[in-house]
C-alpha cells in the first residue's frame, strides 16, 4: 500500500498535487512519501514482532537520499552499506554506527579502517582473502573487528539473473562447503572476532520457497560452528523481498508470510537475527514524475517521448523491469503506446505496446514504485545532470537533492595541459 492516490482526478503524493511539485522542481524529478516510507517500516517490524530484538539495518543502496535515510533513522532503523561513501551518508543521516553492517566483496583496506575507527557494529566478511586483510588493517590500529561471514548456500533466488546472489557461480560469499574452514582460519586472526553468519540470495525475490532453504542451511551451519567451538551471536539473513510492480502478476510474499516463515526456521538459533530490507520498505514510496514532450506516430504504436530516461531510470533498460506509467490527470480514455526517453539508443525505452492512460504533448507521468534503485542508480549519460529528489509529508514538500545543473559537469572536466591554450 502507498500514499499516491487521485484525488479530485489529479494524482497525489499525500496531501500534495503532483502538478504542484512538476511546477515548482520542473521534471522530471523523484518524490518520495515519508508516510509510505513510515508504513514500510512499521509492517516490516510488525512482521518480525515474535522475534528476540532483531536489527532492521536498511540497504542503503536501495535508496541513499540523506532525507530517506534520516527519516529512517527516525524510526530506529539501522544500515547495510557496501562503500565508504554510504557509510558515510548513514552516519551522516543520524543511523549509529552500531547498527551498521558492512557488507560487499571489494572493501579496500581503507574502507575497512574507516568503519572501524567509526565502530560500526559487523562487517559481513565474503571471502577467506578478505578476512586476512580486515585483520592486518585491524591489528594496524590496535581494534577487533567484529565480523560474519557470508555464506553463498548455491541457491537460485528465481528472480532476474543480474540480481541473483546466491548460486554457486555468483561472486557472492563462501562456499557453503568451504564455511567451516573460512571460520577455522578467521579464529586465528589475531584482528577478528567472529561473532556471526550472513546470507542474501537476491533480489526482488517472489517466492519464499529459495530463502527458506538458504535460512536452513544458515540454522545448521550455526550448529556445526558452535560444535567445533565458534561462538555465534548474529544471523544476519539479509534482504530481498520482493514488492508488486506489476497488477497483472501474482504478488510477492507479505512481510507478514516472510516473518512466519523466518520465525519457524531461526526457532531455536538463539541468536541476534539481522535484517538486509531495501526494496520492501522503500519501493513503493516513491515515483518518477516525468512529462511528455511529444506523442511520435508509429508504424503500430505512437512513441509517448518523454523527458525522463534510462539514466534516470534504469530498471527497465537493464532488467527489463516492469514499472506501471499512471497519467498524473487521467482522463478516462485508454491507449496502447510506446513509452520512450530522449536518449539515443533503444534500450531507452520503458514500455512497449502498453495499455495506458491515454496522454498527449506537455502531460504529466508518473512511474510508480520508483522509490528503490531508482534515483541511486542514475547517471549524466547523454549530458543530462541528475534530477532532483523531493520528500513529502502529509501537505509539505521539500526538494531533498537538487538538480545538478549542466554547469556542474561541465566544470568537472579538465582539460588537458596540452590542450589548455588558456593556461599558458
Ligand atoms: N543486502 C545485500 C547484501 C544486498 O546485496 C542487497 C541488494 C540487499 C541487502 C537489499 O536487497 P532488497 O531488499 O532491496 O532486495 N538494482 C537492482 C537491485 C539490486 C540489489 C542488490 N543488492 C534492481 O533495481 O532491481
Amino acid at each position: 500500500m502507498d500514499h499516491f492516490n487521485l484525488k479530485d482526478g489529479v494524482l497525489h503524493a499525500e496531501d500534495v498535487p503532483l502538478p504542484l511539485i512538476a511546477d515548482g522542481a520542473q521534471t522530471p524529478a523523484y518524490v518520495y512519501s515519508t508516510a509510505t516510507i513510515e508504513r514500510h517500516v512499521r509492517v516490516f517490524r510488525e512482521a518480525l514482532a515474535g522475534l528476540d530484538t532483531p536489527w532492521i539495518c536498511f540497504a542503503v543502496k536501495a535508496n541513499p537520499n540523506k532525507g530517506v535515510l534520516a527519516t529512517l533513522a527516525a524510526q530506529g532503523l539501522g544500515a547495510d552499506v557496501v562503500s565508504g561513501g554510504e557509510l558515510l551518508r548513514a552516519l551522516a543521516a543520524g543511523i549509529p554506527a552500531e547498527k551498521i553492517v558492512f557488507s560487499g566483496v571489494g572493501k579496500t583496506a581503507d574502507e575497512m579502517a574507516l568503519a572501524l575507527r567509526k565502530g560500526i557494529g559487523q562487517f559481513n566478511l565474503e571471502s577467506v582473502e578478505e578476512a586476512e586483510t580486515l585483520s592486518t588493517v585491524a591489528a594496524a590500529i590496535g581494534m577487533t573487528a567484529p565480523v560474519a561471514f557470508r555464506i553463498n548456500p548455491n541457491i537460485d533466488a528465481g528472480t532476474h539473473s543480474k540480481i541473483s546472489t546466491g548460486r554457486a557461480d555468483d561472486k557472492f560469499g563462501v562456499a557453503y562447503d568451504h564455511a567451516l574452514a573460512a571460520y577455522a582460519r578467521a579464529a586465528e586472526l589475531v584482528g577478528l572476532r567472529v561473532q556471526g553468519v550472513a546470507v542474501h540470495i537476491g533480489s526482488q525475490l517472489t517466492s519464499l520457497a529459495p530463502s527458506r532453504a538458504a535460512f536452513e542451511r544458515v540454522g545448521a551451519l550455526i550448529a556445526d560452528l558452535r560444535a567445533a567451538g565458534h561462538t555465534i551471536t548474529t544471523a544476519d539473513l539479509g534482504g530481498g523481498l520482493g514488492v508488486p510492480y506489476n497488477p497483472a502478476v501474482p504478488v510477492p510474499p507479505s512481510p507478514a508470510d516472510y516473518g512466519a516463515m523466518v520465525q519457524e526456521v531461526t526457532q531455536g538459533w538463539n541468536v541476534r537475527l539481522i535484517f538486509e530490507p531495501g526494496r520492501v520498505i522503500v519501493g513503493n514510496a516513491g515515483v518518477l514524475i516525468a512529462r511528455v514532450i511529444r506523442v511520435k506516430e508509429g508504424v503500430n504504436y505512437p512513441f509517448v517521448v518523454l523527458d525522463a530516461g534510462m539514466n534516470d531510470l534504469m530498471r527497465p533498460s537493464l532488467y527489463d523491469a516492469w514499472h506501471e506509467i499512471r497519467a498524473v490527470r487521467p482522463t478516462g480514455e485508454r491507449f496502447v503506446a510506446n513509452i520512450v526517453g530522449p536518449i539515443c539508443e533503444t534500450g531507452d525505452t520503458f514500455a512497449r505496446a502498453r495499455e495506458m492512460d491515454e496522454v498527449k504533448e506537455g502531460d504529466l507521468v508518473a512511474f510508480m514504485t520508483a522509490g528503490a534503485y531508482g534515483a541511486t542508480m542514475a547517471n549524466t549519460y547523454n549530458s543530462r545532470g541528475l534530477i532532483p529528489e523531493i520528500m513529502v509529508s502529509g501537505h509539505d514538500w521539500a526538494l531533498v537533492r537538487d538538480r545538478q545543473p549542466i554547469e556542474a559537469l561541465i566544470a568537472a572536466d579538465r582539460l588537458p595541459p596540452w590542450l589548455d591554450r588558456g593556461a599558458e
